[in-house]
């Protein structure tokens, strides 16, 4: 119907594999996302605390690793959105192109994001004031984020972009009236929050604390989690129930989505485990290294299973409207796909080897003088 037509030329890999390296590669992306959106908040609210020396010790702990951070939220977003753009181009591009300039000012917001991340972070080291950088940083990285939203709802609703065109061919306006929008937004959000402070939890079983940072770091950052993770179940209800009946249905019959759907019933056992986890971390009685990483297992798992779910959520509504992502031409040249799988792997050791050498450097104690 109003799709543009497929491109003539056929995919060089089967739709299942592009869906697969995009499920697994835009689920490290929402890790290093959610990271970011929490980690930063957390970080600028605890560096406001200026008479607590241990929350200075923990915000200079966490802004010093976001910069690092943000390295991963821009690296592990291109290939979704390579591979999105091969199995959705004739929506995603339309879309994209509909909010032309605010699609294209996000690589001068995340610029200036990124700057200000630097500065946020030079500032909690030197012991200046800082949260109003860091504060700026986030609502940047915020507009961001709902930009992004904006343009993976708008790529669902090809109803409305003919007349968006008419009222604005520069790309200058943005849609309105999607119930979707504002939910799915504060949905990520939410889960930064949580992810936050499972972070805060990791970092208190860490050896480079003392004793009482570490037991202030547990309870705080599983409180957080915990109260977060509630708030962050609920965006996530609040967002499945706006969906169109059609695509609820699907998720509970289809033959392929009603795994999704499935995925969607394991989001939520899995949120509820992280924020027991959060509660337990919050007593302040353990600060072990082994409930860090069970928080870190179980978020990782939370965000394949959301990915999973929100795959079958937009499959299902472009189907509703005569878009069916696995119906393309596919002629497979399998030597370009061993070469592109060997380089990958190859790409996931070393970036794994790079983290393991981190982990085994010397450290210095977090809250020692800078
Ligand atoms: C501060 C930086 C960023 C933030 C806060 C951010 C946040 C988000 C959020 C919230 C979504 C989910 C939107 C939704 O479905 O409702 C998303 C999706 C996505 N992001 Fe990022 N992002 C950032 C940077 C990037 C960059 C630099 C890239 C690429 C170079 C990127 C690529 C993508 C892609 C491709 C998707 C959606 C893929 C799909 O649905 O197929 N992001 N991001």
């Amino acid at each position: 119907m109003q799709f543009p037509a497929v491109d003539p030329i056929p995919l060089p890999a089967p739709v299942w594999l592009f869906k697969l390296l995009h499920i697994v590669t835009l689920s490290l992306h929402f890790v290093a996302v959610e990271m970011l959106l929490g980690g930063l908040l957390l970080a600028v609210m605890l560096s406001a605390m200026r008479n607590s020396d241990h929350a200075q010790v923990l915000s200079r702990a966490l802004a010093r690793r976001l910069t690092v951070v943000m390295t991963y939220v821009i690296n592990l977003g291109v290939p979704p959105l390579l591979f999105s753009q091969v199995l959705y181009g004739r929506t995603l591009y339309t879309s994209s192109v509909l909010i032309g300039l605010y699609w294209i000012s996000i690589i001068g917001l995340l610029t200036l994001a990124y700057w200000l991340l630097y500065q946020f972070s030079a500032r909690v080291q030197a012991g200046r004031s800082a949260w109003w950088v860091g504060l700026s940083a986030w609502v940047l990285a915020g507009v961001i984020a709902r930009l992004l939203s904006t343009n993976m709802t708008l790529m669902l609703r090809p109803e409305v972009w003919r007349q968006m065109y008419s009222a604005s061919a520069a790309g200058a306006y943005l849609p309105t009236g999607d119930p979707t929008l504002t939910p799915r937004w504060l949905l990520m959000l939410a889960g930064g929050l949580l992810v936050g402070g499972l972070w805060i939890v990791y970092l208190a079983g860490r050896r480079t604390f003392t004793a009482a940072e570490k037991q202030f770091a547990a309870r705080l950052g599983g409180t957080v989690a915990a109260l977060c993770g509630v708030v962050y179940l609920t965006a996530g209800l609040w967002a499945a129930s706006v969906q169109p009946a059609v695509v609820k249905a699907g998720l509970a019959t289809d033959p392929l989505y009603h795994y999704a759907g499935l995925a969607g019933y394991g989001w939520i056992a899995l949120v509820i485990v992280a924020i027991l986890l959060g509660a337990f971390a919050a007593l302040g009685k353990v600060t072990a290294g082994w409930l860090g990483w069970a928080g870190a297992a179980v978020l990782l798992l939370t965000e394949i299973a959301f990915v999973v779910y929100r795959e079958g959520v937009r499959d299902l509504t472009l189907l509703a409207k005569g878009f069916d992502v696995w119906n393309r031409a596919v002629v497979t040249n399998w030597s370009v796909v061993g070469l592109f799988l060997v380089l990958f792997v190859a790409s996931l050791g070393v970036v794994g080897w790079l983290i393991s050498v981190v982990a085994r450097a010397q450290k210095p104690m977090e809250g020692a003088a800078q």
